[in-house]
């Protein structure tokens, strides 16, 4: 398998390209490098400059590693911006989402796996959440989510695609100094920028049922993320369509 790691030298993608390539998988990167970091990756993973809106880099990118199989992470992913510009996020995460499965359709390839979110749960009533919960976003992000996870699916059982749409919950930590999360828009890079300039960390929300009145939140770790996305790409014989 080759496998097409969109948004790979992000956060979470250049720990799952390196966790795939580490393993064993052949791997290419495609990045317009908008948040990503180059130095992520090592020299031996290639990396394709470019957006994931642009057909014919992708059709000659697919076409010129053989790719067979594509992990679609490059995404906007912040909540507060995309209430500002729902119509950047559904341009980014929604068309540019039809765009790579238009290419990846007509170049055959059969399996893809999509980095959905938690956000497409909105506020759910039950304490703990399943697969089974009833999805509500609340934002313009988490819409973007669930309706790429609708076209994903769809995609799939039209073009005979194995699909796979993980939800993530909060990420954190890093697998080496190097891969840490850069960006200022996660709970823990606020929290360390906030103690690196000398000011507390702030905690919103005081009321909920717990015994200091902070809210409860999930957190993986990234290195732990990054070895569930090669379970799953394993987990794929080929022709078969595992659930989404
Ligand atoms: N970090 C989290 O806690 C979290 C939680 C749930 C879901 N996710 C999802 O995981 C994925 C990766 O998140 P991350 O935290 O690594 O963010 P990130 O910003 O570090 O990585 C996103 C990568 O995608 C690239 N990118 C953005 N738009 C692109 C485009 N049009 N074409 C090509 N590349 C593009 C960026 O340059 C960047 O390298 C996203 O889809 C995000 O929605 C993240």
């Amino acid at each position: 398998m080759t496998w097409l790691i969109t948004g790979g030298t992000g956060y979470i993608g250049a720990h799952v390209a390196r966790t795939m390539a580490a393993a064993g998988e052949r791997v290419v990167v495609l990045d317009d490098v908008s948040s990503g970091v180059p130095r992520r990756l090592p020299p031996e993973i290639a990396l394709v400059r470019g957006s994931v809106l642009d057909r014919e880099l992708l059709d000659r990118t697919l076409a010129d590693h053989g790719v067979t199989g594509v992990v679609h992470l490059a995404a906007k992913k912040q909540v507060g911006e995309s209430v500002e510009k729902p119509l950047l996020y559904y341009r980014e995460n929604v068309y540019g989402l039809t765009v790579l499965l238009e290419a990846v359709a007509a170049a055959g390839v059969r399996r893809f796996l999509f980095s959905s979110s938690a956000a497409v749960y909105g506020v759910p009533e039950a304490e703990l959440i399943s697969e089974d919960t009833p999805c509500a976003p609340i934002n313009p992000y988490g819409e973007t989510k669930l309706a790429g996870e609708w076209l994903v699916r769809a995609a799939g059982r039209a073009h005979g695609i194995s699909t796979a749409c993980l939800r993530y919950f909060n990420v954190a930590g890093a697998a080496e100094p190097g891969l840490a999360d850069t960006g200022v828009f996660n709970i823990i890079p606020m929290f360390f920028d906030r103690i690196t300039r000398g000011e507390a960390p702030r905690i919103f929300g005081d009321d909920y049922p717990t015994p200091d009145g902070t809210c409860i939140r999930d957190y993986i770790h990234v290195a732990d993320l990054a070895e569930a996305h090669l379970s799953v790409a394993r987990r794929w014989p080929p022709g078969t369509r595992p659930r989404t």
